[in-house]
């Protein structure tokens, strides 16, 4: 049975998960973002996290030449910068409320509920993205609800008891 790529991609709208902006920081020392759901922990000790960076997208390129990046998880509130960071670079428009802190060696995104410094220690080429496997070295937590994509779309969590549970 062959898959075909958008029948691939619903089956994975059905996963509902969390939303990040990875950061890079340009040549120039200017900031670049992009949205990544891609992400999740590998290792407690040492703390590892990996992230899948398509071929194609600019962030791969940064991230090859720094080897670092940074990883805000977005709060509901952040569902416009999680738009913005969706474009390419060129069709950004400006938008004074997305804000930048530093993070050890990396930049996050202001008011994200949990930021990440991940200093890439190993790369897997695999299909048409890379899996970047980084050890966490600084991290900060912030306060509010997540955002959530799901089904193509952003939204927040419910905190609905399922059976059986508390
Ligand atoms: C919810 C969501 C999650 C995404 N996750 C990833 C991801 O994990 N990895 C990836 O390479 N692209 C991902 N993308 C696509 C990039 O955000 C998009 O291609 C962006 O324009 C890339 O920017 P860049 O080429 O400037 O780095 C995602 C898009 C959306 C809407």
């Amino acid at each position: 049975m062959s898959v075909g790529q958008q029948e691939y991609r619903r089956a994975w709208s059905h996963f509902a998960t969390g939303v990040t902006i990875i950061t890079t920081l340009e040549a120039d020392g200017k900031v670049h973002g992009m949205t990544a759901n891609g992400v999740t922990s590998v290792s407690l000790d040492p703390p590892l996290a990996l992230a899948c960076v398509g071929h194609e997208r600019n962030t791969y390129g940064l991230i090859m030449a720094t080897g670092r990046y940074g990883m805000s998880v977005l709060s509901w509130s952040q569902a416009h910068a999680a738009r913005h960071f969706t474009l390419p670079p060129e069709k950004r428009p400006e938008d004074s409320s997305i804000r930048f802190g530093c993070l050890g060696g990396s930049p996050f995104l202001e008011g994200a509920i949990a930021a990440m410094d991940c200093r890439v220690v190993s790369s897997h080429a695999v299909g048409d993205h890379t899996i970047f496997v980084a050890e966490v070295e600084g991290l900060l937590l912030g306060e509010g609800e997540p955002l959530v994509w799901y089904k193509g779309g952003f939204g927040g969590f419910a905190a609905e008891a399922v059976e059986g549970e508390g």
